[in-house]
Order: structure tokens, then C-alpha cells, then sequence
């Protein structure tokens, strides 16, 4: 199986690479990045020499350029991670880059993938396209797309394109819409990378509000073995809800962290709360684990774990980002 993998070099798209070519001998990946500041080459070292595994750069919002991509390559399925990704710069940087990608640019992997004869196309998208919760309750694949900030309104954008291609001109597309992901490799503009990297240097973490509003967490590893199963195993135009069933209080999270990495709850600082701020996700997972027998692999204890492990081993990584183009991001959202 021969399958273009689009923002392979972001958080979710590198640890998918890594999981896929791992788990089956016989996957060829082509992998299509822009590298937007959130694309990262050291997100896959060590994969250079591999033959299964290409590396193209380019735009998925180049019609020009996807199609000579699938004319050179005769792909089976598209798995499409690409996008801009940050709620918080869909708000205070304008949602243009927003729509280009993550509705424009699916527009024309939808269209390649048509003209091309790629057998399925996956579409990987947020549990934020429901918007936000109440008390009760949990998110289910029926339930109302309402999303509620430009960054999950372009995702919700993206899946009614994707279910238009599917049912006006057959193409066999899927969707699956995630909780909120951690992980080794996460950009540390997100909660967890964000809070794990200031805390190691003694830096205030920005609470946002009250830090009640509640997420629901799954480790990075299990959101690509439940894409791995839709990809191979879903009928066409199916949906699939993935949770990890963890839902916390940001609060709750960020103590955690502060435990793990031996530092003061002094260090918590409550910030200017971000606009149209989702209170509540939980996802309901049930129809991914009946369908396709999904269940994640790892616990939430040993996750978070490996991953403020793996952060405080790897400063180097992060101290990359978080010099040049990070430093102005910071100081825009969080000093000024
Ligand atoms: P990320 O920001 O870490 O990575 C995005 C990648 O897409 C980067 O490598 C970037 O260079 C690339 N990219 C951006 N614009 C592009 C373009 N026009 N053409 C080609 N490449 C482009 O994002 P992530 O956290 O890894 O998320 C990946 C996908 O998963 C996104 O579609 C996101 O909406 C979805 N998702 C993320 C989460 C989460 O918690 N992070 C949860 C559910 C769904
Ligand atoms: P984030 O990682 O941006 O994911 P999303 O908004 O897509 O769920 O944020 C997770 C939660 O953490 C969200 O409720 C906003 C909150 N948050 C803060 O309180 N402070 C911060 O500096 C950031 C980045 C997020």
C-alpha cells in the first residue's frame, strides 16, 4: 500500500509516519509538508535513509503542485494531517492562512484524489467541530456541528467538503474527529508542551480563565493506531469519534506537570481568558471500539510520563523552537 501522508512533518503526521512504517512492512509513505513553522525535519531524523519513506515539500492548497504529486505517484489513500492547528493564532492572527489550508487546501487533495483514482481518502479532524459541552454529557457522531472559533470552524468546513466529495461524486472518503492530543513531538505553543517546557525553566504558566474548562487527553500514539484501523477497515463516508476517555480540568493537567517536574504551584499564573473559549469536550467513543474493536494502548499515568520524560531529555528540540519566529508568538500572546 502506497498512501500520501500530508503534514507528516507536524506533531500528529511524524509520530503517524513513524507508527505506520513500524507497524506494516509493506506501507511505501509519501509525505507532503509546507514546513509552516509547526513542520519540523527533526520530527522524523533518523528516517532519511529509509526506502519506504519520501519527503516532498509543497503546498496542499497548490493544485499545480498536488497534481504532478499524485501523477508521479499512484497513491491507494490520502491521510490528510495538514493544517494550521492553533486555536489561540486563528484568533489573534487572523483566520486567512486557516481557510487557504484546512478548507481551500482539502478542496484540492479532495479533487487530486478524484481525478487520480485514489481508493480512500481520511480526513483528520477535531472533536472542536461540536463546539463545546455542558456539564453532561459526551460528544457523539450525530452530534450538531457547532464550532465555536475560526480555527474549528475551518475544520468543520473541511468535513462538510469531504462528506460533499463522498456523497455528490462517490468519492470513499472517511473522517475522524480526535480529542486533544499529547505527546512526544508537540509544537510547546499547545497546554502540555507549553506548561511542561516554562515549567523546566521556571517560567509563569498562563492559566486562562478560571482553568476549569475541561479537555479530554489521548496520547498520540493511540489517535494514529485508531486512524491506522479507519484507514484499513471503516466503509466509506463513516465517521468515527476517537476519545481518550481522560477528561480533565486544565488546572487538574497543569498540576500534574508541576508534580512530575518538581516545581511550585507558585508558577501558575491566571492570564486574560481566551475569546469564545470552549468550556467542555468528552468524546464518546463507543461506535470505534463496537465497529472496529479500537482501544487505546496506553494509560493516561504512564503517557503523560513518557512525555514530560521525553521533554525534559529533549531540550534541544525545544529549545530550537523556542528561539526565532516562537519568540515573537510568545511575547504577542502572552507580554504585550
Ligand atoms: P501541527 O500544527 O503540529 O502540524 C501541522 C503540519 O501541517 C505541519 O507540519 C505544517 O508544516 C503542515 N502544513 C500546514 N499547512 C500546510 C499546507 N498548506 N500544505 C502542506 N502542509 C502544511 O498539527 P497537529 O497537532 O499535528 O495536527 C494535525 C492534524 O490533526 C490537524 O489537521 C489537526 O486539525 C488535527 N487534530 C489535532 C489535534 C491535536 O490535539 N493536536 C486533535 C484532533 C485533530
Ligand atoms: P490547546 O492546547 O490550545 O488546545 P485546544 O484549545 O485546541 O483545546 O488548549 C487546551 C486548553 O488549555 C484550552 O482550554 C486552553 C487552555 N490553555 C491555557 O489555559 N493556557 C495556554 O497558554 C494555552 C496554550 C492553552
Amino acid at each position: 500500500m502506497k498512501i500520501l501522508v500530508t503534514g507528516g512533518a507536524g506533531f500528529i503526521g511524524s509520530n503517524f509516519v513513524r507508527f505506520m512504517l513500524s507497524k506494516h512492512s509493506d506501507m511505501e509513505i509519501v509525505n507532503v509538508d509546507l514546513l509552516t513553522y509547526a513542520g519540523n525535519l527533526e520530527n522524523l531524523a533518523g528516517l532519511e535513509d529509509e526506502p519506504r519513506y519520501t519527503l516532498e515539500r509543497g503546498n496542499i492548497a497548490d493544485p499545480d503542485r498536488m497534481n504532478s504529486l499524485f501523477e508521479e505517484h499512484d497513491f491507494d489513500a490520502v491521510v490528510n494531517f495538514a493544517a494550521e492547528s492553533h486555536v489561540d493564532r486563528s484568533i489573534h492572527m487572523g483566520a486567512h492562512d486557516f481557510i487557504m489550508t484546512n478548507i481551500y487546501g482539502v478542496q484540492v487533495l479532495l479533487d487530486a484524489s478524484r481525478e487520480h483514482g485514489v481508493e480512500r481518502f481520511l480526513q483528520v479532524s477535531t472533536d472542536e467541530v461540536y463546539g463545546s459541552l455542558g456539564a453532561e454529557g459526551l460528544f457523539t457522531e450525530d452530534s450538531p456541528i457547532q464550532p465555536n472559533n475560526p480555527y474549528a470552524a475551518t475544520k468543520a468546513g473541511a468535513d462538510f467538503m469531504v462528506r460533499a466529495a463522498c456523497e455528490t461524486h462517490g468519492l470513499d472518503a472517511v473522517i475522524t474527529r480526535c480529542a486533544n492530543n499529547f505527546g512526544l513531538y508537540q509544537f510547546p505553543e499547545k497546554l502540555i508542551p507549553l506548561m511542561i517546557t516554562n515549567a523546566i525553566e521556571d517560567k509563569e504558566l498562563p492559566m486562562y480563565g478560571d482553568g476549569l474548562y475541561i479537555r479530554d487527553w489521548i496520547y498520540v500514539p493511540d489517535h494514529c493506531s485508531a486512524i491506522d484501523l479507519v484507514l484499513r477497515k471503516a466503509t466509506a463516508g463513516s465517521i468515527y469519534n476517537i476519545g481518550g476517555e481522560h477528561d480533565l480540568t486544565n488546572l487538574d493537567i497543569v498540576s500534574l506537570i508541576l508534580k512530575l517536574v518538581d516545581k511550585p504551584e507558585s508558577l501558575i499564573k491566571h492570564v486574560k481568558d481566551r475569546p469564545g473559549h470552549d468550556r467542555r469536550y468528552a468524546m464518546d467513543s463507543s461506535k470505534i471500539r463496537a465497529d472496529l474493536g479500537w482501544e487505546p494502548d496506553y494509560s493516561f499515568k504512564d503517557a503523560m510520563d513518557a512525555t514530560v520524560s521525553w521533554y525534559l531529555d529533549n531540550s534541544d528540540w525545544w529549545k530550537r523552537i523556542r528561539s526565532g519566529e516562537y519568540q515573537e508568538y510568545y511575547s504577542r500572546m502572552y507580554e504585550k
